[in-house]
């Protein structure tokens, strides 16, 4: 079939998930893309991905691939990543507006101040911040690979870590370490409270909990697993549990019961008083966006040379300390 995508930039919200899987996929050869989706993202946008990972296998997707165009269904952070590992391709997401709250709640003139406070500090951030961040850091990390890499800084070096405080809370006591924490978190993983996940535990007594460490202490105390999204992920399907609480955002439910048809996942309910535990910035990405930031090659993440370079030298840092 020969699909004529000139005329179609009109035709918005006309199809339906099955053609526009279809269009995406023809559009996808035409243009030589490569989708990369977060576990995070809805499931139409996983099942039409090429890749579909966490922050780091996302990362370490776009530094190597032989695609003209990488199209990436995930928040504004990781777009840009893949931006300053590959200055030469066209970078797109189908919503340019999907942010990431946690990285823009480290604004880098306040970050430069609280790095200026700690002369000497080594500066570990989170893939979860803006190119600004990244550049005034010497090393980038994600949940998969932050433990590998503090492991390597020596004991007497002290550390900055941010944005998230509780990831960095988490690595500090699992090490036996200080660091020096920014105090930022992701409204997703912060929805969950002891309480409400002690409830969830006497409901389901046969279940076990399993958190990721974006998650506060009081929540992660009571988790048999703690990991990032993939080892979240890999945990669910070698255990021998059949039932298990999971306490992150729910996108990754999908995935797990993927692999895992036969057991049982329960997403952790959140607290009372906290609005929301989905991140609506990655269910921001839907097909229709995704069809159209293809067929108009729009929006495109463009990133200033030198701020590039900048940044560049932190995450090259990481993926050397965290080879794939
Ligand atoms: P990971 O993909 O490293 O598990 O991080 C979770 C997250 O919050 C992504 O924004
Ligand atoms: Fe940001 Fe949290 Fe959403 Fe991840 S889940 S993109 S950290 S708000």
């Amino acid at each position: 079939m020969t699909i004529d995508f000139a005329s179609d930039s009109a035709a918005q919200g006309n199809y339906s998930h099955e053609e526009l899987f279809m269009r995406i996929i023809a559009l996808k050869k035409e243009i030589n893309a490569l989708i990369l989706a977060h576990y995070y993202t809805v499931p139409e946008i996983q099942q039409v991905a090429d890749i579909v990972g966490d922050s780091l296998a996302l990362a370490r997707a776009a530094e190597k691939n032989d695609a003209d165009v990488i199209v990436f269904a995930g928040v504004y952070f990781m777009a840009e990543t893949a931006k300053i590992l590959n200055p030469s391709k066209q970078v797109l997401m189908p919503d340019a507006y999907a942010g990431c709250p946690l990285a823009d709640s480290c604004p880098a003139d306040e970050f430069r101040r609280f790095r200026e406070l700690h002369p000497g500090a080594v500066v570990i951030t989170y893939i979860n911040s803006t190119a600004e961040i990244k550049a005034l850091s010497d090393i980038t990390c994600t949940s998969s690979n932050v433990e590998q890499i503090v492991r390597q800084i020596p004991v007497t070096q002290p550390i900055i870590f941010g944005p998230d405080r509780n990831l960095g809370a988490y690595i500090a006591k699992k090490l036996g370490r200080e660091m020096i924490l920014w105090q930022g978190y992701c409204y997703v993983h912060e929805a969950f409270s002891e309480s409400c996940i002690l409830n969830a535990c006497a409901e389901h007594p046969d279940a076990e909990l399993v958190a990721h460490p974006e998650c506060r202490e009081e929540v992660l105390r009571h988790a048999a697993f703690i990991g990032s999204t993939q080892a979240l992920l890999n945990h669910t399907v070698s255990s021998s549990a059949k039932k298990f609480i999971v306490a992150t955002e729910p996108g990754i439910l999908y995935e797990m019961q993927k692999r895992s048809p036969e057991k049982t996942f329960i997403p952790a309910p959140k607290d009372p008083n906290n609005p929301r535990s989905v991140c609506t910035q990655m269910k921001q990405n839907t097909l229709e966006k995704l069809y159209q930031c293809m067929l108009n090659r729009k929006p495109e993440i463009v990133v200033d040379e030198a701020l590039r370079l900048a940044a560049l030298g932190s995450i090259r840092r990481m993926l050397e300390m965290s080879p794939g």
